[in-house]
């Protein structure tokens, strides 16, 4: 063996930041999945994070003529000027915010938005509150800028929201940011108009910046969004709006998303763009530009669609001796207690259902909430009654 050869046979030392990160337990259990159907089995899957239809028509020439036209080079870092203008109209009209296409950046996904306001928001040891269940994602990308979550857990008795007076429990003087999330991932619940002022107030009272994770804005079902950065400016200056399209336009791979916030962050925003990954796909660009002309009914037809999934599912899930579901409020996902069932915690839970039932669900642990599991209703309703006769079967002991 020549050195080289040895020198790739030691172990690697890989960065601290990511030997801690934790793999994506959705992914885990999509991956158990995938693995079996290729052996044959016929599972079910209600695990999907993303919506089953297609991108609409519209949506999918603009990027085909994007390409015909060859515009295929770089953009600016933090995307078109057109798109942002777009994305400022689109903001003033569905919440009645006003910003200038200069405090939006277009980013790789939500997801990739996130990640970079954590980046561009939090030094070590800020403390940043996520209530919880939470997106699988929210701690690990807190963790990843070397600043620390602050968990609030709440309960199917608090309709899984947080309340001022329960911050008031977590906040301290470390406390920077307050992540919400609604309407919710994974509990489909929603913020009312309400409840989100009381929590600006507090927000206010206490130097914080929200991070408000709108991206299932379009899909609710009781209620209306509202976007808490819309009551008056002071919230307004300390929030960062995170939306996109993934969700709304059924475009989860097309990778993009956007922030809108105070003009300060978005240019530290658009700084860590240049740096890093530089603009969003050219040709997704402009098919967002077109995702924004998409009719309101299109996009109410799917909403209406999952509606009709969502009483199914609930109905179902009360149906099973030993568990307990809140009818959700939005988003395309139901997150029963499965504690009375006396099978385990979620993880035991969620492989026994896989393993025995052949349904994949995801277990409530990597949302931070071990008596629940996450159905997604994002799947045809063949595929949610044929899903729930196997859980049931499974979950009713023989008499
Ligand atoms: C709450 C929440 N935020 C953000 C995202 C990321 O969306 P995107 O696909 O646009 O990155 C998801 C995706 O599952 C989500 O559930």
């Amino acid at each position: 063996m020549n050195i080289e050869q040895k020198k790739c046979h030691q172990d690697i030392r890989l960065s601290r930041r990511v030997k801690d990160l934790k793999p994506s337990i959705t992914l885990e259990i999509t991956a158990k999945a995938k693995k079996m159907r290729s052996e044959g089995i016929d599972i079910i899957s209600l695990s999907a994070g993303e919506p089953d239809f297609n991108t609409p028509d519209l949506v999918k020439e603009a990027a085909k003529q994007a390409i015909d036209d060859n515009f295929t080079r770089y953009t600016p870092a933090a995307g078109i000027l057109e798109l942002r203008k777009g994305v400022a109209e689109k903001l003033k009209r569905d919440n009645d915010l006003e910003y200038s296409p200069e405090c939006i950046s277009l980013c790789s996904g939500a997801k990739h938005a996130i990640y970079n306001v954590i980046q561009v928001l939090c030094d070590p040891n800020d403390e940043v509150l996520i209530p919880a269940p939470y997106w699988v994602s929210y701690p690990e990308m807190v963790l990843l800028a070397s600043a620390k979550p602050v968990i609030i857990p709440t309960t199917e008795s608090m309709n899984f929201k947080i309340t001022p007076d329960l911050l008031e429990k977590y906040v301290t003087k470390k406390s920077k940011i307050l992540i919400l999330n609604s309407p919710s991932n994974p509990t489909g619940m929603v913020y009312s108009g309400e409840e989100l002022k009381a929590l600006s107030e507090f927000v206010c009272k206490n130097d914080l910046i929200v991070i408000s994770d709108e991206i299932y804005e379009k899909l609710i079902y009781d209620g209306e969004h509202v976007s808490i950065a819309s009551f008056h400016d002071e919230i307004k200056q300390r929030t960062v709006v995170v939306n996109g399209f993934s969700k709304s336009h059924a475009m989860t791979g097309w990778r993009v998303g956007y922030t809108a916030a105070r003009i300060e962050i978005a240019q530290a925003m658009n700084n860590l763009l240049s740096q890093s990954t530089s603009n969003v796909s050219s040709i997704t660009q402009k098919a967002s530009l077109a995702a924004l002309l998409v009719e309101e009914s299109v996009i109410r037809n799917m909403r209406n669609e999952f509606l009709k999934r969502r009483d199914l599912i609930v109905d179902r899930l009360n149906n099973i001796a030993g568990v307990t579901c809140l009818k959700p409020e939005g988003a395309f996902y139901v997150f029963p207690n499965i504690k009375n069932l006396q099978r385990g915690p979620s993880m035991t839970v969620a492989n026994a259902l896989l393993d025995q039932a052949e349904v994949a669900v995801v277990p409530g642990i990597g949302f931070g909430a071990d008596e629940n599991i996450r159905l997604s209703y994002a799947c045809s309703a063949e595929d949610i009654t044929e899903g729930l006769n196997r859980f049931e079967a499974w979950a009713t002991p023989p008499s």
